[in-house]
């Protein structure tokens, strides 16, 4: 299928000849999660829940940042540049780096050394990226970023380019067209805060536009490390596991805080462990492997049953905002450390193995 600009080229009101550089993201699977629902009716009593995740890792580079980034470009090409630049936890760079690639314009990424999962970083190797790992976390490259784009000289692709959130209203619309109605609550991670930004933004759109009646509740989770809006407070030293939302100064927390206000819903935090249990969780018994900041949002929404802010019988929305494979290290750790996997060493005999597993 289409990518979303082609797809949705009547709502974003887009020109017959306006340079779409597109992988043909977008249209990624809204996949049932009954097992979650039951976990949840039988630990927290909230019952009759239809959970569907909304598993934005099936984009082509693994992540939501394709949304947003087929945008951003297009509209960097229309504007005739020649770079752009980002900084990133990993995904933004490995999206930009593809959509460069595609369009042979040159791209820069600041990453904050050592807290970039392996998958990511390869990503913007292959793509052929000009990489910069500052001894500095996201924040202060995000700050660099700012000044690079300043010059005048390089197009800034993180999400305070506006482009990109437009394109990020996209997954919204998918929701809306698939299940042929608004959720009642919207479970999100936020980090930087720009994809709940997107969302609240294409859920009012589309209730403009006569297509959705009413809006959902905006739930956005940060890591309880990393929570500044949470907090009231910028982090100077954020600090999860999930590296892709260590973020102590999220660009967009107004627009977060009204989506929470407008929506009547709620920014809370969740913990490495609860984000690690919902991680190995979502794997192990709805067989769909998301990357760790992704898990925050069905991390979230079991503290938010937990917290009996859920109605009963609601109709719910989880982004899951990145593929598991980007992150294989945490993916083999706490599949280990959770008795998730079960790995036998045996001698190369049937008999042997089926004794092992008693069958
Ligand atoms: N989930 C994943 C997998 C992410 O990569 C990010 C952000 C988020 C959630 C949070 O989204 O920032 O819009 O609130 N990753 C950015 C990056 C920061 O550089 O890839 P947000």
């Amino acid at each position: 299928m289409a990518g979303i600009l082609q797809r949705y080229k009547a709502v974003y009101g887009l020109p017959d000849d306006y340079p779409i550089v597109s992988l043909n993201e977008g249209n990624t699977p809204l996949i049932p999660c009954e097992h979650i629902s039951a976990h949840i009716e039988k630990t927290t009593g909230v019952t009759g829940l239809k959970i569907f995740a909304k598993y934005d890792g099936a984009n082509p580079t693994g992540s939501f940042k394709d949304r947003g980034m087929t945008y951003a470009v297009s509209q960097a090409k229309h504007d005739g540049a020649s770079h752009i630049v980002c900084a990133s936890t990993g995904n933004t760079s490995a999206a930009a780096a593809a959509y460069g690639a595609r369009c042979g314009m040159q791209v820069l990424v600041l990453i904050p050394k050592g807290k970039v999962a392996l998958g990511k970083l390869s990503q913007a190797m292959m793509y052929g990226a000009t990489i910069v790992e500052i001894d500095g976390n996201f924040d202060e490259a995000l700050a660099v970023v700012r000044k690079l784009g300043n010059t005048g000289k390089i197009t800034v692709v993180n999400s305070i380019n506006p482009y990109r959130i437009l394109g990020q209203q996209s997954a919204a619309f998918e929701i809306c067209d698939e299940l042929k109605t608004s959720p009642d609550y919207h479970f999100i991670p936020v980090g930087n805060a720009g994809n709940i930004t997107a969302y609240w933004a294409g859920y009012n759109r589309y209730q403009q536009l006569g297509t959705i009646k009413n809006l959902p509740k905006m739930m956005g989770y940060e890591a309880e490390g990393s929570a500044a809006i949470v907090r009231g407070e910028v982090i100077a030293e954020p600090e999860t596991f999930a590296t892709a939302i260590r973020i102590g100064n999220p660009a967009s927390w107004q627009q977060a805080e009204a989506a929470r206000d407008e929506s009547d819903g709620t920014i809370d935090s969740v913990t490495d462990d609860e984000i690690g249990q919902a991680y190995t969780r979502l794997a192990a018994t709805e067989g769909i492997f998301c990357e760790p900041a992704s898990a925050a949002s069905v991390a979230g929404l079991i503290k938010a049953c937990q917290n009996k802010q859920v109605n009963n019988n609601s109709l719910i929305t989880c982004t899951l905002t990145g593929n598991g494979l980007k992150d294989p290290d945490s993916a083999i750790r706490l599949s280990d450390e959770q008795g998730i996997a079960k790995k036998l060493s045996l001698p190369a005999n049937e008999q042997a193995i089926m004794d092992a597993i008693g069958l």
